[in-house]
């Protein structure tokens, strides 16, 4: 009997979010793996698997740490469902990076979706969402994908074609990363949950500015909402942001 996984890279927690959405649409029980942090040993699928892989959109590419973490992710022509989730501003090549690095892992991608979230630097971009409209529509994929995943032929050679361009998009560097206030108390979550290790344990209030990648779990974990971006630069490209993404994106969906 099949089995459904659901596989994702969340700092702060949105992808996750979709993902579980997605999964109640799916009438198989599904077990998940949080690979934020790494995998230990490596995760293997087979060809009996329905894998629903997800990852946020960094600079219009998947994140760099998931490309190293995925290395250890591998299946044997397993059917998958690739899942992007973006700020609302784009997901350029993402997603079509995530079919590459999915088919040089074994896996055979038969669907693929862009779907929008809570911008994790920006948060009044997408302030909202996913909202009961995206929800209905995720669903609506999931059993979706469930149904296509009943009726895959994977010896029919017919090819996921999704949105990006090669070569893709030069990723950009982010000039802020997250600062805590007098409201910190040392708990340590940040210190625990942080994916590149940039929080020093007895100084969570000072940032490693060369490692942090301003992927905003520590903002999003922290829980006495001690964490933020600030500052002069931070401001100012928030406001150009929020200005520039304030209209409403859709989902973007892709079917072999
Ligand atoms: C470093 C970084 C870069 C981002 N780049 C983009 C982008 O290029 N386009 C976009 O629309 N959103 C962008 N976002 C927003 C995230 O894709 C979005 O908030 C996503 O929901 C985060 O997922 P997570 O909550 O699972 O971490 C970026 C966020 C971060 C932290």
């Amino acid at each position: 009997m099949e089995k459904v996984h659901l596989v994702y890279y969340s700092p702060a927690f949105s992808t996750r979010k979709i993902l579980r959405i997605i999964g109640k649409g799916i009438a198989s029980p599904a077990k998940e793996y949080d690979i934020t942090q790494g995998v230990g040993e490596p995760l293997l699928f087979g060809k009996e698997d329905l894998v629903i892989l997800g990852v946020p959109v960094y600079s219009g590419r998947v994140p760099a740490p998931f490309v190293d973490i995925f290395q250890k992710i591998k299946g044997e022509n397993t059917p998958a469902v690739l899942v992007c989730v973006y700020g609302n501003r784009d997901y350029d090549d993402a997603l079509l990076e995530l079919a590459d690095l999915s088919k040089e892992n074994g896996f055979i991608p038969f669907a693929g979706a862009a779907f929008i979230a809570r911008h994790s630097i920006f948060p009044k971009i997408a302030e909202n969402r996913p909202d009961d409209q995206d929800k209905l529509q995720l669903m609506e994929f999931g059993e979706k994908c469930y149904s296509e995943f009943l009726n895959l032929n994977i010896d029919e050679d017919k090819e996921l074609k999704v949105r990006g361009n090669h070569p893709y998009r030069e990723p950009s560097n982010i000039p802020f990363v997250p600062k805590a206030d007098s409201t910190c108390d040392n708990c340590g979550t940040c210190v625990k949950l942080c994916p590149t290790h940039a929080i020093p344990e007895g100084n969570p209030k000072k940032t490693n500015k060369d490692i942090c990648i301003a992927c905003a779990r520590c903002i999003a974990a922290c829980p006495k909402q001690s964490r933020r971006f600030k500052g002069l630069v931070y401001n100012m490209v928030r406001k150009k942001f929020e200005s520039s993404y304030a209209e409403r994106k859709e989902p973007d969906i892709f079917f072999t």
